[in-house]
């Protein structure tokens, strides 16, 4: 077997990158470790950032996302019970996000792939990539019992942060950021009416609190939670009562509850690998950088990796510029640690973390205050959360 790009993973990452291939006549195979069913059941975050919506209408997958999609011009941050907005559209001059969830963009991804008649090989196992280095690289997957190959001339490692694609890369050649934070988010999705038609994300003493949703009918909510708390000592009942306390009142009195559909703990994690290429393997997505949820980075960095390698493949199929290929990494990371830096950031801002000194805690509250007091302040957030522009290729 053989084909142009070999991409590995079927997350947002490595779908969006071969629908855009394909729409530039490029050959691509997505080999993805377990079902797409399984794939559809994870529930990840859901605020799009405009270029992101941008590359999903360029891939021809834009339909559902605009029709269901709900723009948001604004969210509020919360602190000692006084809720801001931050007007997003007002402050950066007409920008703005869309919320719409992961599983339903990985969907909309997956019909697409089915419609186009692309393959992908789902439910594969042990995928290793080879020759790297070289011209012919080629991965190889089992499937069934059976060994293949899969000749290519490019590997796109979309495989998330377990995957291979880093792992099959020497130690000496890469190196890792990390910080791995004391606590996770304790997620609970509901269908209740949300509490606020916009997200809120609350600082209070007893720890970070967001209210999201998918539509107007579905909630998610998080708590923030200690690093040895377990789902199952988290009842509904136990989940709702603790949010209320980190509400305003207003919106805790109006706070409709609900049986819960889904209920998990997500860490809280920053982490960057340099570079996020080795030979003619590239890394995007969680493959190479992590970033906590506050400020809804995550999917939003991997798209910013899929446009990059995407309109470099493009010039180097279409227009032979080998020689932008060993921009990809330099590219990425320019972006990619700004993600790293607001995540970080309002992270701390926003939590209260058991290794954080009583003398940084004071800090991090007097500078929040500090932002949400003046425009220019709110300004700066404004722009970091519908996110800073994708480099051009060429720069
Ligand atoms: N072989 C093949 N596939 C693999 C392997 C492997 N060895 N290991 C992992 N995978 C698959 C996973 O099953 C998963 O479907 O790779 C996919 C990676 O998808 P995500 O974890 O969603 O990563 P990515 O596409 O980079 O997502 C970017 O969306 O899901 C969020 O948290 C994620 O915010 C991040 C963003
Ligand atoms: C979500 O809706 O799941 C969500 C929204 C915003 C975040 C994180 C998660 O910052």
């Amino acid at each position: 077997m053989k084909t142009q790009v070999a991409i590995i993973g079927a997350g947002p990452a490595g779908l969006l990158l071969g629908q855009l291939l394909h729409k530039q006549g490029i050959d691509n195979v997505i080999l993805e470790r377990v079902s797409s069913d399984y794939v559809l059941s994870r529930i990840r975050a859901g605020v799009l950032e405009q270029g992101f919506a941008d590359l999903m209408r360029e891939a021809g997958v834009s339909k559902r996302m605009d029709q269901e999609g709900e723009v948001h011009d604004g969210f509020e941050m919360v602190l000692n019970d006084r809720r801001i907005r931050i007007d997003l559209k007002g402050l950066t001059g007409g920008d703005t996000v869309i919320v719409y969830g992961q599983t339903e963009l990985t969907r909309d991804l997956m019909a697409a792939r089915v419609a186009t008649q692309q393959t992908s090989h789902y439910e594969v196992d042990n995928v290793r990539p080879h020759n790297m280095l070289e011209e012919n690289p080629y991965v190889t997957y089992e499937k069934d019992g059976r060994e293949y190959k899969l000749e290519c001339d490019y590997i796109a490692g979309c495989d998330g942060f377990h995957g291979v694609s880093r792992k099959s890369i020497p130690e000496d050649c890469i190196k890792s950021y990390e910080r791995v934070y004391p606590g996770g988010w304790l997620g609970v999705l509901s269908d209740t009416p949300p509490v606020n038609p916009e997200l809120v994300y609350v600082r209070h003493e007893r720890g970070f609190a967001l209210c999201s949703l998918r539509s107007q009918v579905r909630s998610r909510y998080y708590i923030q939670v200690g690093q040895d708390e377990k789902v199952e000592d988290w009842s509904d009942e136990r989940f709702w009562q603790e949010l209320k306390r980190r509400l305003p009142k207003d919106l805790a009195d109006r706070l409709v509850t609900g049986p819960s559909i889904e209920k998990s703990i997500a860490p809280m994690r920053s982490f960057v690998v340099e570079p996020m290429q080795y030979g003619r393997l590239f890394l995007l997505g969680d493959a190479a950088h992590i970033v906590p949820p506050t400020g809804a980075k995550g999917l939003n960095t991997a798209a910013s990796d899929v446009f990059t390698l995407y309109n470099i493949l493009t010039k180097v199929f279409g227009e032979g510029r080998t020689e932008l290929i060993e921009k990809y990494s330099e590219i990425c990371l320019r972006r990619v640690w700004n993600g790293e830096r607001f995540s970080w950031w309002m992270s701390n801002m926003m939590h209260k973390f058991e290794d954080t000194s009583e003398f940084n805690e004071k800090m991090y509250a007097s500078e929040i205050e500090y932002y949400l007091s003046s425009d220019v302040g709110k300004r700066v957030i404004a722009e970091q959360y519908v996110g800073l522009p994708y480099d051009d290729i060429e720069s």
